[in-house]
């Protein structure tokens, strides 16, 4: 998962490190960096040629973002279900993303689509050793 530059400015690193251990979440692995364009077309890359594709990697590459891997049973769909939907207005109540999203782009949180993809995304951000 990846707090996004939005929440992080606003400052809620906190709040959604809260919800993630409300939710019964454990952190694996977790660091503030931040991605450069390059990096953000990268890990982005499965959305390349969608109309908002510019828009996202822009905003992805404009400020410090947390990326963090979380292990729980069935993770990538609870993860899913937990953050709400994509566009923060359609979010259902007390997810992280109706709590602190702003818009479909600036929505919080970011979630893998698939185990496959959680495999890819974790590896583009950590090693092993910084597993635990
Ligand atoms: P995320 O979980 O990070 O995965 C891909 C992101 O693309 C998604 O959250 C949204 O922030 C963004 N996204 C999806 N659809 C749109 C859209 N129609 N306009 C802008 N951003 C979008």
């Amino acid at each position: 998962m990846m707090i996004k530059p939005t929440a992080v400015r606003k400052g809620f690193i906190g709040p959604i490190l809260a919800k993630v251990a409300e939710g019964g979440f454990r952190i694996k692995a977790m660091k503030l960096t931040r991605l450069s364009l390059e990096d953000a077309k990268k890990f982005y890359a499965v959305h390349a040629g969608r109309p908002f594709y510019g828009e996202l990697t822009e905003f992805m590459a404009s400020g410090p973002i947390v990326a963090a891997i979380l292990e729980k049973e069935n993770a990538v769909q609870a993860w899913r279900d937990f953050i709400g939907a994509t566009n923060p207005a359609e979010a259902a109540e007390g997810t992280i993303r109706a709590l602190y999203g702003t818009d479909m782009g600036q929505n919080a949180v970011h979630g893998s689509d698939s185990d496959e993809n959680a495999a890819i995304e974790s590896a583009f951000f950590f090693s092993q050793i910084e597993r635990y």
